[in-house]
């Protein structure tokens, strides 16, 4: 083993939390930093964080945030790796509460590699938290065979019911196709920027001290123990909690805008071949299945996995900063760190499915006050 002490920031989250528990069981010691945020652990972490709860007694927990620099001189002594998790992450919520996720985000990230490059410590490798959120749309095939990297869809286009991404010039049809790291890099959202400005800084500062970097763009992360109460992120809790609650599903544009859902389990195995293998030294790397999902596709395999019959609807309702689809392309990181996903969609959305069914499900108002918040900053049409 190259390195034994492994610190997670954001380590009592859904990824961090899995990771934890799976690098114990690989022998490393861990220590995680973790505010335990309300919007992910509920008012009260002891009783309302089955995350929380799955690490506590197993990893130094230090209750503390990212952006306090006397919280990070405690957690770094004696690590020999950072893997720096912690983050806001809901997209729809960046686009008005601008200045916490810069803060919370872009502001942490700075003040780790300032104390890094101006403090002694032991660090030998920073593992940073990247997204899929920094491409924007995806990358597209025109019909003279180059890649398309199209902007952001227009509004006046959506409101008419026209959800699909166009030629920048010609404003002629694309085709879909996988994004590579090469890809260009233009988010649609506040988070998206956030998560580049991350992922730049640590790959050009550590460079410079010497401390190998390595950055996972994630696509959707999804599985076991991924947040139920958190209204900002995750269709498929919030799909969960809707069809558990009986309710109707409001389907947003044409329903046909997909995604890459990657099982947790897989997340958790490509992070531990970053901090493992040198071969991830100073990359970044997708992470994925390299397969797109449609949400009519996911509503209706969710709504089979519980065996209840709501409604669907699709509604034409669109979140500005939303993107149309986005999926990786995972020959990089195959390459170079031998990483293939091993859950299929079906089989990972059963294994959620069979953990929802375990849990108290009920957050469906708070998923109706996040539309309604961004229905007042004139965000959802
Ligand atoms: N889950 C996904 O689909 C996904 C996709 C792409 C990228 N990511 C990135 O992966 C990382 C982990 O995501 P996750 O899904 O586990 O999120 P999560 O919300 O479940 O976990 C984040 C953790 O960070 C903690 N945290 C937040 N702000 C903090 C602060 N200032 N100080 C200390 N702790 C703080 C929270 O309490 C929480 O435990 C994030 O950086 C996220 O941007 C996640």
């Amino acid at each position: 083993m190259r390195y034994k002490n492994v610190l997670i920031t954001g380590g009592a989250g859904f990824i961090g939390s899995n990771l934890s528990l799976k690098l114990i069981e690989r022998g490393y010691t861990i220590t995680v930093l973790d505010k335990l945020s309300e919007q992910i652990h509920g008012a009260d972490p002891e009783t309302d964080s089955p995350l929380y709860n799955s690490i506590k007694s197993k990893v130094n927990f230090i209750r503390g945030s990212v952006t306090s620099r006397q919280d990070w001189l405690k957690a770094l002594e004696n690590q020999d790796v950072i893997v720096h998790l912690a983050a806001e992450t809901g997209t729809g919520q960046s686009m008005y509460e601008i200045e916490r996720y810069t803060t919370e985000n872009i502001g942490a990230t700075a003040l780790m590699l300032d104390i890094l490059t101006n403090t002694r410590h032991s660090v030998k490798k920073v593992v940073i938290a990247s997204s899929r959120a920094i491409y924007g749309e995806g990358r597209y095939i025109a019909e003279n065979n180059e890649f398309v990297y199209p902007e952001a869809r227009k509004e006046e286009d959506m409101l008419k019911g026209d959800f699909e991404v166009k030629h920048p010039v010609t404003r002629a049809k694309l085709a879909l196709t996988g994004t590579d790291e090469q890809s260009k890099i233009h988010p649609t959202s506040v988070y998206g920027i956030t998560k580049q400005v991350q992922e730049q800084l640590v790959m050009t500062v550590c460079k410079t001290i010497g401390i190998a970097a390595v950055a996972f763009r994630y696509q959707n992360v999804y599985g076991p123990g991924q947040s139920l109460t958190n209204p900002y992120t995750g269709i498929l809790s919030i799909f969960s909690s809707l069809i558990k609650n009986g309710k109707a599903i409001n389907i947003f544009e044409d329903g046909e805008e997909s995604r890459d859902f990657v099982f947790i389990d897989d997340v958790v195995d490509a992070t531990i071949l970053g901090i493992e293998k040198e071969a991830a030294d100073n990359e970044v790397f997708n992470v994925g299945t390299g397969v797109p999902v449609d949400v009519i596709t996911v509503v209706k395999n969710l709504i089979a996995c519980y065996g209840i019959p709501v409604d669907f609807n699709i509604s034409g309702n669109f979140r500005l900063g939303d993107i149309r689809h986005n999926y990786a392309d995972l020959e990089k990181i195959t390459r170079k760190l031998g990483f293939a996903p091993k859950i299929k969609f079906e089989d990972g959305l059963r294994k959620f499915a069979d953990w929802v069914n375990m849990q108290q499900v009920n957050t469906t108002n708070t998923y109706e006050q996040s539309i309604e918040e961004m229905k007042a900053k004139g965000l959802y049409k």
